[in-house]
C-alpha cells in the first residue's frame, strides 16, 4: 500500500527577510510524495530546486508552512530532533559530492554514522558492503581526491546509503558526469528504487528526467510549481532497461 512520506503544505522560504537582498526562493509549495516514488524537481537555474530539496531534507526551515516527514511536522522542531530525523530518514547526494579531502574512501562513507551509537566495526562492515555493491571497494583506502569523478560519485552515493535511509535526495547528481557515468548513476538510482527507496532528484538534465524510472516530474519556475498536479508517468513508457 502506498503511503505519503513527504508532504509540504504552503511552504515558503525567504532568504534575508526584510533586507534589501531579500529573496523569495520558494513560494507556497504544496506537494505530496509517496513511498517508493521517483520524483524529479525540474526547472531552470534559480527556480528553487535546491531550496525545496533542502527544506524536504530538514537541512533548512521554511519561513512559512509545514514540512511533514512520515506524518510528523518537522518545520519547527528543535535542532536536535531535526538532526535525528535527518540522519534516520535521508541520504543526500550532492552536486559537488562533498567528500572530505585527505580522508580515505571508507572513512568518508562511515562519516554520517560517527555521531551515533552504532559500533565502529558494525559501521565499517556496512560501509564495506555498500562499497562492494557499488563496485568501488577496491578503492577503500584511497584518498578521495585521487579518484575519478565517477568513482567519487559512487563514494558519495555509498555515503548517502550508510544510514539505510528510506529517502534519497539527489541534487544535480549528473552535473559532473559524462554520458557513460550518468548512465551508471541512473542504474544505481534505479536499483535503489527497486529496493523500495523513495528518490527525489533536483535536476535540469533531460538525461535524468527522460528516463523511464522517473514516476513524476514537478516543474518549478521562479520558486513556484508550474504543474501543480503533475501526471504520473506510466511506468515502462519510453524506454526498455537493459539490466
Ligand atoms: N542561502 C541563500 N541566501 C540567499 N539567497 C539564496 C540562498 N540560497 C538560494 N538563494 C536564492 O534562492 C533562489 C533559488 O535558489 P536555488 O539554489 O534553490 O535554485 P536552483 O533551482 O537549485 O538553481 P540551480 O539550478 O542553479 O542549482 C535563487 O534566486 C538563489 O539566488
Ligand atoms: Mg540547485
Amino acid at each position: 500500500m502506498m503511503s505519503i512520506v513527504i508532504k509540504t503544505e504552503n511552504v515558503t522560504k525567504v532568504f534575508n527577510p526584510n533586507l534589501p537582498n531579500e529573496v523569495k526562493a520558494v513560494t507556497d509549495i504544496s506537494i505530496e510524495i509517496e513511498n517508493g516514488e521517483v520524483v524529479v524537481l525540474k526547472g531552470p537555474s534559480g527556480s528553487g530546486k535546491t531550496t525545496l530539496l533542502s527544506l524536504i531534507g530538514c537541512m533548512s526551515r521554511p519561513t512559512e508552512g509545514s514540512i511533514i516527514v512520515n506524518g510528523k511536522d518537522v518545520a519547527r522542531l528543535p535542532e536536535r530532533f531535526l538532526t535525528k530525523i535527518r540522519q534516520k530518514t535521508f541520504g543526500f547526494v550532492f552536486q559537488m559530492f562533498n567528500l572530505i579531502k585527505g580522508v580515505n574512501v571508507i572513512e568518508n562513507v562511515m562519516l554520517p554514522l560517527y555521531p551515533t551509537d552504532a559500533k565502529l566495526f558494525v559501521i565499517k562492515k556496512r560501509a564495506e558492503a555498500i562499497l562492494d555493491k557499488l563496485d568501488i571497494l577496491k578503492k577503500r583506502d584511497f584518498k578521495t581526491q585521487s579518484l575519478s569523478a565517477g568513482e567519487q560519485q559512487r563514494v558519495a552515493i555509498a555515503r548517502a546509503l550508510i544510514n539505510e535511509p528510506e529517502i534519497i535526495l539527489a541534487d544535480e547528481p549528473t552535473a559532473h558526469l559524462d554520458t557513460k557515468l550518468s548512465e551508471d548513476l541512473i542504474k544505481i538510482l534505479r536499483g535503489l528504487n527497486e529496493d523500495r527507496k523513495t528518490i527525489i532528484i533536483a535536476t535540469h538534465d533531460p538525461f535524468v528526467y527522460e528516463k523511464a524510472f522517473v514516476h513524476r516530474i514537478i516543474e518549478m519556475r521562479d520558486g513556484v510549481i508550474k504543474n501543480p498536479t503533475p501526471q504520473i508517468i506510466p511506468y515502462p513508457e519510453n524506454e526498455v532497461w537493459d539490466k
